[in-house]
């Protein structure tokens, strides 16, 4: 066939002006069933409360309303056991329930759409299907945080070298690590609910952009399908698609944590670190290199965060050259809204998964926490409180007692006294009370610290602030 054969009929629900069909080229890129069946809920029940206020306004009679509720249930059901055949000539979700829904009951089905345009009625449909979303991703990220808890309470003594440039830093503990994270997803879960708060306003009774002349209640579709109240303006409530930007600035922010976590898990699984050993479960063998053992799920969520990015600058370019109101560019709205939403989500469980089965190496951990001369910094700060010293005049003091400690191939706790005295004589044999990793952490116990009793009351607290626990 041609792709310029028009020899088709003309859409049955918008055709009145037209002699003949789409091309076969303009019908595929036309089409959005494809992709937009993913909102035949939100669709159905946007349809349903119309419906509602339209007979509870008397512009709908009760019977015709009837008719469009039982109509609905039918093809809900069609839909959900997959017997529905959807229609790439009905282009979008919208047309195909509506034009099945004439199949089923007849004239009635017809009435449906007064007051209506598929321009607001998409708008409130997608954000709906956001709104679930989002809760959904709420929940997602709660598990999250519950699994680096409970992680995070077993390792609240366990060392592990603080870095800074990847440089050994200061020891710090795991459960303190681990803490950071709770912390950055909490964060990711607030921006989550902020945008919610801001999505849940109802586009529906805008029409295709002006507004209607029927004697609709806007406000009694907005309290049936849960939002707080119908958007004030009409150009805006058609054209606004910031709700996406939001949902996907926020999967971007939260995609980055995801991937600096994964990032941290790459690292510390390879051997050069080897603080870590990954279940079975989240790992992958080489099908040449027998003795391998992969990160798979860590790098790919980590790559994942790269997709869902793209997802987000994507839409923002459809988006930012289009006058008021509707322009069918926005139909390409949906695929980076479900792919940023997949990848995150899959993101999520991967990342809680691996968080629950990894078993920290703490050997190898304490180890590396001891190397690397990290607890200069309780040097210097022992010189201050103990003799007095001025914090810049302890650090340059510290810094040749390395330098000493360095030159003779030892750790700062294994240097002998009279080696310190030599570089100051203030020093005393007390020092060595702070010099060991476990004395290290153990001090550092202002508010925020990583010290373990920080640690234990700072997962108390956690667990109440995001998880409700009393
Ligand atoms: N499938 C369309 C979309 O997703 C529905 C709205 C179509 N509106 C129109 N004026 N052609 O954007």
């Amino acid at each position: 066939m041609s792709p310029n054969d028009t020899s088709k009929p003309a859409n049955a629900q918008w055709g009145g002006r037209f002699a003949s069909g789409p091309s076969e080229v303009m019908e595929r890129i036309n089409a959005s069933i494809g992709f937009d069946r993913r909102l035949f809920a939100q669709d159905i029940a946007g349809s349903r409360a119309h419906a509602r206020m339209l007979v509870a306004q008397g512009i709908l009679s009760d019977e015709d309303g009837n008719a469009i509720q039982g109509g609905l249930d039918t093809i809900s059901r069609e839909i959900e056991s997959g017997e529905f055949s959807f229609s790439a000539a009905l282009e979008d979700i919208h047309m195909n329930i509506e034009s099945r829904l004439r199949e089923l009951i007849g004239d009635a089905a017809g009435r449906l759409h007064t007051a209506r345009s598929r321009n607001d009625q998409v708008a409130t449909d997608f954000r709906l299907w956001v709104r679930d979303e989002i809760d959904q991703v709420d929940t997602a990220l709660q598990a999250l945080q519950g699994a680096l808890l409970d992680k995070a309470e077993t390792h609240a003594d366990t060392i592990l070298p603080g870095f800074t440039h990847l440089q050994t830093a200061q020891p710090v503990t795991l459960g303190h690590h681990l803490l950071a994270y709770v912390e950055m997803f909490g964060r990711d879960r607030g921006r989550f609910a902020d945008a919610r708060a801001r999505l849940n306003e109802l586009p529906l009774g805008a029409g295709a952009l002006a507004g209607t002349s029927f004697d609709i209640d806007r406000h009694a579709v907005a309290a049936d399908l849960g939002f707080d109240r119908p958007m004030a303006n009409s150009l805006d409530a058609v054209s606004d698609r910031d709700f996406a930007l939001e949902f996907m600035a926020a999967a971007s922010i939260c995609m980055a944590h995801v991937s600096r976590f994964a990032e941290e898990i790459v690292v510390w699984c390879s051997d050069g670190f080897g603080f870590m050993k990954l279940s079975d479960a989240y790992t992958t063998g080489s099908s040449m290199m027998p003795q391998k053992r992969n990160p798979d799920a860590a790098e790919l969520s980590r790559a994942k965060a790269g997709r869902v990015f793209g997802d987000l600058l994507g839409l923002l370019t459809v988006m930012k050259g289009l006058p008021l109101a509707y322009s069918k560019d926005m139909q390409e709205d949906k695929e980076p809204v479900f792919d940023a939403a997949d990848s995150l989500a899959l993101a999520l469980a991967a990342t809680t998964g691996m968080i629950t089965d990894m078993e920290p190496v703490t050997e190898n951990m304490r180890a590396a926490a001891g190397r690397g001369y990290s607890t200069a910094t309780d040097l210097a700060d022992w010189l201050v409180r103990a003799a007095g010293v001025p914090f810049r005049d302890a650090h340059g003091i510290t810094g040749a007692v390395v330098k000493k400690a360095e030159d003779r191939g030892v750790g700062l706790a294994e240097l002998p006294l009279d080696e310190m005295q030599a570089v100051d004589p203030r020093i005393t044999e007390d020092v060595f009370d702070v010099l060991t990793v476990e004395a290290s952490v153990a001090s550092r116990t202002s508010y925020g610290g990583t010290a373990p009793e920080n640690v234990r009351a700072a997962v108390v607290d956690a667990r109440v602030r995001f998880l409700g626990d009393a």
